[in-house]
């Protein structure tokens, strides 16, 4: 499935030898790298900076990154990251005083802009961004950590957002991050989401090629449901 983007979250990866973790998930078929990006003070954790992204292009990385922001004030950060070669830049809204300009500078800046809403936080603000968005970011878990267990009611806000998308004449990437595995992701598939974040699912397995193919496998299962 073409359509269907699986993103590891390299949170969930051997630190101590990262370079190599993200090489063999792109050879074991991931579509992109998920980069989680926290200050300590916008989530209770601390993880991985620009200074990484930079060393994985210079490593010869050339897959889409998707960096995922959580970290309060965003702007530096955008500027940052666009200069070391990211792909996607998401942030979460509450933590930019002036929302609309953040997306702006990341447009301009030659990256495609997001946003994340967290598992409490209304979609409100889409009715005047949707303008600037090129992806939107569904967390089905609270932000700060892997390894935690997806929320399904989330199901329903991707729903409601999967229609605001059709209802747009936008191309918009849906994309959930949080406690996807193989035993939810063709209800994700089938609730409306084009692009997965797994972290411990894949991370956390012996063979990486072996989840993707499963993932995939249970994705197209999700397509035939529709
Ligand atoms: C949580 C992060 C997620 C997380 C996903 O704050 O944004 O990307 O690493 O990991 P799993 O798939 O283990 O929930
Ligand atoms: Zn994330």
């Amino acid at each position: 499935m073409d359509r269907y983007i699986i993103a590891p979250s390299i949170l969930a990866a051997d630190f101590s030898c990262l370079g190599a973790e993200v090489k063999s998930v792109l050879s074991a078929g991931a579509d992109v790298i998920h980069f989680d990006v926290m200050d300590n003070h916008y989530v209770p954790n601390l993880s991985i900076g620009p200074m990484v992204c930079e060393a994985l292009r210079k490593a010869g990385v050339t897959a889409p990154i998707d960096v995922h922001l959580m970290v309060r004030p965003v702007d530096e950060m955008i500027r940052m990251f666009a200069d070391v070669g990211a792909t996607y830049i998401s942030f979460h809204p509450e933590a930019s005083d002036h929302v609309d300009r953040s997306l702006q500078l990341i447009n301009e800046l030659g990256c495609k802009a997001g946003l994340v809403f967290n598992p409490g936080s209304s979609l409100e603000i889409l009715d005047w961004l949707l303008d600037r968005l090129d992806i939107i970011v569904l967390m089905s878990v609270n932000p700060g950590f892997s390894g935690q267990r997806f929320l399904t009611h989330i199901l329903n806000k991707i729903r409601l957002v999967r229609d605001l998308i059709n209802s747009s004449d936008r191309d918009i990437l849906l994309e959930v991050d949080g406690g996807i595995c193989l035993e939810n992701i063709a209800d994700v598939a089938a609730a409306g989401a084009d692009m997965f974040v797994a972290g411990s699912a894949i991370f956390g397995s012996q063979d990486y090629s072996e989840v993707i193919l499963q993932m995939r496998a249970a994705l197209e299962q999700a397509v035939r449901l529709k």
